[in-house]
C-alpha cells in the first residue's frame, strides 16, 4: 500500500532530564533512515484491537543515517510517552512509519540571513536537530535560539547547547528562559510579546525580510510567538510551526451537492481506486476500506497524511500548515479533506 512502515529497534536509552528519554533507534534490516532536519517518525503501536499513532520529531542532525534519535517527555497519564519511558528498553523493537513533516528547510541555501527558533519545553526536539544542521551545513547564516523552561534541569539538551554556543559563539546566540530559577545566572522570566518584540530586533544581523522563524512547543506559547512575530511585520511566508498538541479538528464544511466520489491513486505499481463520501474524509473513507495511506494526527496538524491532488477538487476543514504556495501546488490534508469531485491523487514515495 501507499504507506510504508519501519521496524526501529532501540539502540539506546538515555535520560535527558528527570522526564525526558531519547531512544536511539536504528533499522532492524539495517538500512539508512533518510530524513530531514525537523521531520518526525510516527510510532505505532497495538492495544487489542486498537492502533495507536504518536509522532515524535527526530532530534538528531541528519548525518548519520544509521542510528536516529527521538526525545520523548513524559506527559502525565498520557498513553503512549508513560508506556515508552517505563517499559520500552535497548533491544525492544518500535514500528514507525517514514520521517515525514513539513517543518523544514525550504531551500538548501546559504545566505547571510538570521534564522530564529522559538521553542518551549520538548519543542526544542527537531529545533536541536534543524539548528545543528544549519550550523555544521551553513557558513552565513546566523541562527537564533529563543528555549523556555521551567527551570535549568528540566531544560533539554542544556549541555550541549552550551557546547554549540562555545563552538559557533560567531554565528549562533541563545536566549536561555527559564521561568523558575534557582539562581540568579538566567533569564529569570517568561518570555512573553514585549520581550520578544526587543529581543527579534537585537539579535537580528541581515535583512528582516530574508529572516525565517521556527516555532514549536505548547498551544500558549505558539500562539503568542506566532501573533507578535506577525504585528512585527513579517510575513507568513516567514514562520513555519510544529504542533504537538492536536485538538480535534473542526466539523466538515458544508458541501452543497454530496455524492459519493471516486479517489484514484496515481504512480504507484498498480492504480487503486476506492470511493468516498461526504461527510467522510478522504483519508476514513480509505482506511475503512482497507487501504493504508499515511497518517498520524489525524487532527490536520502533523501534515503526514499530505498528498498532491493532480485532479479534481478537495475542500479542508482546516489548514494550519500548508502554506499558500503548497496549496498552488495542489498539496492536500487527506484527513481533514473531503472530495468535491473525482479526484486523483499522489503520494511522495518514501
Ligand atoms: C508532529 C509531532 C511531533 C511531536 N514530537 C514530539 C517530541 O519530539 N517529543 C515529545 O515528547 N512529544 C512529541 N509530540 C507529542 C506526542 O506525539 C504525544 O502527543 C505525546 O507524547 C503525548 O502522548 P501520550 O499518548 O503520552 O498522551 P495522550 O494520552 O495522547 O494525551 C494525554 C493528554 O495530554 C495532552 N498532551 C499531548 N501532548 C502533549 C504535550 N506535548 N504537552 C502537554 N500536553 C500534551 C493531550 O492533549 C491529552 O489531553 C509530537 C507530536 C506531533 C504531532
Ligand atoms: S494526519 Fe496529521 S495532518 Fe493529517
Amino acid at each position: 500500500m501507499v504507506e510504508q512502515i519501519l521496524n526501529l529497534r532501540i539502540v539506546g536509552k538515555v535520560n535527558e532530564t528527570a522526564e525526558t528519554v531519547s531512544f536511539l533507534l536504528a533499522d532492524t534490516a539495517g538500512r539508512e533512515i533518510l530524513y530531514k532536519a525537523g521531520q518526525f517518525l510516527t510510532l505505532i503501536f497495538s492495544r487489542g484491537q486498537r492502533e495507536i499513532r504518536r509522532s515524535y520529531s527526530i532530534s538528531s542532525p541528519p548525518g548519520n543515517n544509521q542510528v536516529v534519535r527521538i526525545t520523548v517527555k513524559r506527559v502525565h497519564n498520557g498513553e503512549v510517552s508513560r508506556l515508552l519511558l517505563d517499559q520500552y528498553h535497548t533491544g525492544d523493537i518500535l514500528k514507525a512509519t517514514l520521517p515525514a513533516g513539513m517543518f523544514v528547510q525550504d531551500e538548501k541555501v546559504d545566505i547571510a540571513r538570521d534564522v530564529f527558533f522559538l521553542a518551549a519545553g520538548s519543542g526544542i526536539s527537531p529545533v536541536f536537530s534543524f539548528l545543528t544542521n544549519i550550523l555544521h551545513n551553513t557558513t552565513k547564516t546566523s541562527v537564533v535560539l529563543v528555549y523556555q523552561n521551567h527551570t535549568k534541569e528540566d531544560t533539554i539538551f542544556r549541555s550541549d547547547l552550551i557546547r554549540i554556543s562555545e563552538n559557533f559563539a560567531e554565528r549562533f546566540k541563545w536566549y536561555d528562559f527559564v521561568s523558575s530559577p534557582e539562581t540568579g545566572m538566567h533569564l529569570s522570566c517568561r518570555l512573553n510579546n514585549e520581550i520578544l518584540e526587543a529581543l527579534i530586533p537585537a539579535a537580528t544581523q541581515y535583512q528582516p525580510a530574508d529572516s525565517l522563524f521556527y516555532i514549536c512547543g505548547p498551544p500558549s506559547f505558539m500562539r503568542m510567538c506566532q501573533f507578535t512575530v506577525l504585528r512585527m511585520g513579517y510575513e507568513e511566508t516567514q514562520i513555519k510551526k510544529e504542533y504537538f498538541v492536536i485538538n480535534t479538528p473542526p466539523p466538515a464544511p458544508l458541501i452543497v451537492n454530496p455524492a459519493e466520489r471516486v479517489v484514484l491513486l496515481e504512480g504507484l505499481a498498480d492504480e487503486i481506486t476506492f470511493a468516498t463520501m461526504y461527510p467522510k474524509t478522504i483519508l476514513e473513507s480509505a482506511l475503512e476500506q482497507g487501504i493504508a495511506l499515511p497518517y498520524s494526527c489525524r487532527g490536520g496538524r502533523c501534515s503526514t497524511c499530505v498528498a498532491k491532488c493532480v485532479r479534481g477538487e478537495v475542500v479542508m476543514s482546516m489548514n494550519d500548515i500548508l502554506t499558500k504556495a503548497d496549496i498552488k501546488n495542489g498539496l492536500v490534508l487527506t484527513c481533514v479533506g473531503y472530495a468535491v469531485t473525482d479526484i486523483a491523487l499522489t503520494y511522495k514515495q518514501g
